[in-house]
């Protein structure tokens, strides 16, 4: 049911019931509430997917207990033990590789990943980011938001690209800031738009309507507008 297969995953699929459910990869850092997230949706049948492995590359990440108590096989690799990043990458990318996905979740994973990775994972790739990009890539979002006094926040969903933070958006969910936000406060409402449309976006594409071509995004095979 997943698309942007690679040639041996669709030569395994052809040897299962055609109702197997996409297999996801889920990469984190921290406390993982979108990973608890997506794990809910798969439970509930409202996502139509198999989180298959959970990778961290914080050891004492919660997410990966979240991940241990839903029974999902879980991974560490710990950039530290890295003297360049270039190395951990290559490491990382091997290990996605051996677990066959159909799609890689990036929820809360907070390494920069180099162009051999990004591109190797091309259109298979996702991120959520705590802004509505193109503003706000990076760190601190909801307190640089605060501080230009804007009125509007939220989340994306997309395709991740070499460039941080800047690949073809698939979803976005808005919020109005309010007069007497905290980058808490914020923190918390965008959090809970995040648990939305994460895995509605992760649904489109384990159904097969989303795809990425040539640098867009497709819905239903019409190019998503930003
Ligand atoms: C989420 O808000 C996610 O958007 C953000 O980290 C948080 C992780 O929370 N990701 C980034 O900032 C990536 N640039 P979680 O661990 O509870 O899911």
């Amino acid at each position: 049911m997943c698309s942007a297969k690679s040639s041996k995953a669709i030569e395994a699929l052809s040897l299962v019931k055609p109702s197997e459910p996409c297999r996801l990869v889920v990469l984190i850092s921290g406390n993982g509430t979108n990973l608890q997230a997506i794990i809910d949706a798969c439970a509930a049948s409202t996502l139509p997917a198999k989180v298959a492995a959970v990778i961290s590359n914080e050891p004492a990440a919660y997410g990966l207990q979240r991940a241990r108590d839903a029974s999902i096989p879980t991974h560490v690799i710990d950039h530290r033990d890295f003297g360049r990043r270039t190395d951990f990458d290559e490491r990382l990318k091997g290990l996605i590789d051996t677990l066959e996905p159909g799609l890689v979740i990036l929820a809360g994973f907070m390494r920069i990943l180099g162009l051999d990775l990004t591109e190797h994972f091309l259109g298979r790739m996702m991120n959520i980011h705590p802004s509505l990009l193109p503003d706000y890539p990076g760190l601190n979002t909801h307190a640089r938001v605060l501080a230009d006094g804007v009125n509007e926040h939220g989340a994306t969903v997309h395709f991740v690209t070499p460039e941080l933070d800047a690949g073809p958006i698939i979803l976005q969910s808005r919020i109005p800031v309010q007069a007497d936000d905290t980058p808490s406060t914020l923190a918390e409402r965008v959090h809970q738009c995040e648990y939305e449309i994460y895995p509605r976006a992760i649904a489109w594409f384990a159904t097969e309507r989303l795809h990425l071509e040539a640098s867009i995004a497709y819905l239903d095979g019409a190019p998503i507008k930003a």
